[in-house]
This record gives structure tokens, sequence and C-alpha cells, in this order.
């Protein structure tokens, strides 16, 4: 049963819980407890750093409850050919898992971006069997032992000129919009226990393209309800850029609106890219806190938030640092993304994280 604030309290005056409700308290205690007394879970996203650094592996143990591979379940990575489905890393990070007593949750069965040769090669006539099998194999090998998985990954683009604002790619090719409502068909028949999960960026901002594909999220909920699919949740990333506009108001009646369609929300790949900050580490990293614990203060007002989930623990693996991200976004120095630093210590980011979930009333 989920604890409310005055239960917390009087646990805590009981000495039954690890932690204090106060900012001190909110520092020893994990992001996992905090996170956990309000309904919600916490996690981050994980790759071949967990197993490389034992350190690193410790602090997300200390403080998850979930995590997601960041990148051993994508499409490109499991299928380096037609035939083969590569599935050591996820299998890794579900072993580990497991062992640690965490969740894990599925990233990502079909995107149109990041397509291996092989599939832009295809005759497009294949592509709904290749779908299919890759669907029904990928999640059987997995069956029963996932939390959720994101079944469709980025189905808008914000500068998308498909019709509706698609992303294109090879399955949007091969099957219009439609590549979404099969994919959630199969998905459904081969795993009935794991969540089905919609992910998708942009919302998390409140320009002309963040407000269009918010509009076009809604819309897609209602098309796969109203086909008498099954949605349990959708993702939203929360890649936070200070630079572009972002209200707080409206990006909480986006997500009553998505409530109301009867459908969960988790944030599935928060962290802030900080190129737009200037000033030292410090000065930036109390700016980032800040917009973080805004962001999620809101969020968390809304009661269909069950999950969040950060794109890595600490700055040193977060993936604004690849060299093809740095080129991409233009960064000209190394991104302050995370809640906690180069040498694992924690930012203001994770006091914002932990405030953040102490404070929420639901
Ligand atoms: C990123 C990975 O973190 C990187 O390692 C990789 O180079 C590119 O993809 N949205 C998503 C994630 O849904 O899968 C992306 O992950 C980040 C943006």
């Amino acid at each position: 049963m989920r604890q409310t604030r005055r239960d917390c309290l009087t646990l805590l005056g009981a000495g039954l819980l690890p932690f204090r409700a106060s900012a001190a308290g909110a520092e020893s205690a994990s992001l996992r407890a905090l996170a956990a007394r309000t309904g919600i879970t916490f996690g981050t996203a994980a790759t071949h750093e967990l197993f490389d650094d034992e350190t690193y592996r410790a602090l997300i143990v200390q403080q998850c409850g979930i995590i997601v591979p960041g990148r051993g379940l994508k499409f490109d990575w499991l299928r380096p050919d037609e035939k083969s489905f590569a599935f050591e890393e996820g299998d890794r990070l579900l072993a580990f898992a497991k062992a640690q007593g965490l969740a894990m949750r599925g990233h990502t069965l079909i995107w149109n971006d990041w397509p291996p040769d092989w599939l832009k090669r295809a005759p497009l006539s294949t592509l709904p069997y290749i779908l299919d099998q890759h669907v029904e194999r990928v999640m059987t090998h997995y069956a029963g032992a996932l939390q959720s998985w994101d079944v469709v990954n980025e189905p808008f683009v914000a500068w998308g000129n498909a019709p509706g604002g698609f992303r294109q790619g090879p399955w949007y090719s091969a099957m219009g919009p439609d590549y979404i409502f099969r994919a959630f068909q199969r998905a459904a028949a081969a795993d009935p226990r794991t969540k089905l999960v919609l992910n998708e960026a942009w919302t998390e901002r409140s320009d002309v393209y963040g407000l269009a594909v918010r509009k076009s999220l809604l819309r897609l909920v209602d098309q796969i309800k109203d086909k008498g699919l099954r949605l349990d949740a959708i993702g939203l990333q929360a890649h936070l850029d200070p630079a572009i506009a972002y209200d707080d108001a409206s990006f909480v009646d986006f997500l009553h609106a998505l409530e109301a369609r009867g459908v969960e929300i988790y944030i599935t790949e928060l962290d802030i890219n900080d190129a737009s900050y200037s000033g030292s580490f410090a000065e930036r990293d109390k700016q980032a806190a800040d917009r973080v614990y805004t962001f999620l203060k809101h969020a968390l007002s809304v009661k269909a938030l069950g999950m969040v989930v950060c794109w890595g623990l600490a700055d040193r693996y977060t993936w604004l640092r690849e060299p093809s991200v740095l080129a991409a976004l233009k960064l000209t120095r190394l991104a302050r993304a995370l809640p906690y630093d180069d040498d694992l210590q924690p930012k203001p980011m994770r006091d914002a994280l932990a405030r953040a979930f102490l404070e929420r009333e639901i």
C-alpha cells in the first residue's frame, strides 16, 4: 500500500523509515526509497559501464529500483543482421537486475530512427513480417521478466514532414502509421504481463514543435484505444533543454489530458542539457537543479505519474558527451546533465529529485 505523508511522518517518529523529512535526511535516504514512499519507481538507464565500473554499479544498486538498457535492447544492437538476435547485453543486465532485486524495463522494440543498413535495404513488402518476428521473438525471450516495454519509440518528430507529423523511417515507409498499431497488437499477444508503453520525446517543450507533438500524441493514444489495443503507459523522455521554451502549466494540462485517457505516465529519460547555462560548475549545477526541481514538482502533481527514470546517474556517463551527440548538438563543452558528478558525488540535481519526491502529497 502506498504510504501517505502522514503515515510516513508517523513511521519516521517510530524510527521505522531510513530517512527523515528534512533536507539533511533527503541527502542520506536513497532516491529509490524517497520515490517509493510516494508511489514512484525511480531508476536509470544502464549500459556496459555498469559492468566496468564497480563504484558506479554500487551507486545504481543503492539509488535505483529499476534499470533500463540504454542500448542493449534496441533493434540496431539486437539485430546485427536479419537472422541474428544478440541478446547478450540484455540478458546480462537482466541477470544483474534480478540478482540485486531491481526491476528492468525494455527499450525499445520499434523505432524509425537508427535502422541498421540491412533493414534499410530490405524490400518494403517484407517489413511487416520482420516487425512481427522481431516483436514476437524478443518479447517471448523476456516474457514475464520485464516491468514494461517501450513498444514504439518516438512515433513523431518535431520537424516531421510526413502527414500528421510522423517520424519517417523504414517502418513508416512500409506501413504508414499502421506500423504502430501492428506493433502494439503483436506485443500484447507476445507477453500479456509486461506493461506496454508508447515512448516520445519533444513534449517537454512549449514551442510550436512541442505543442504539435503533444496534440499528435493525444490523437494517437485515442486511435490505439479506439482500435481496442492494449496501451498501459505513455513514456515521456524529458531530455530537458532550458534553451527551449517551456511552461509548467501547459505541460501539466497535457499530463492531465493523458491521464484522462486512462494511461499511466512514466518519465523515461530524464536529464538536462546545460549548454545554455554560464558560470562555474556550481552555478551551472544550481540552475540545472532548479529547472529539474520545477519540472518534476509539476509532473509529480499528476496522479497518473508512476515512474521517473534518469538517462544515466552520473555525468561521466551521459550520452550528451558521446562524440556523435556532441557534434550533432554542436556542444562546445562537456554537459553536466545528471544527478551525480564525474566523481560520483551527489550534485544539486540529486537534491532536486529528492526534494521533489519528498514533497509529493499524492
Ligand atoms: C541514446 C543512447 O544513450 C546513446 O548511447 C546512443 O548513442 C544514441 O541513443 N532518445 C532515446 C534513447 O529514446 O534511446 C537515446 O539513447 C536518447 C534519445
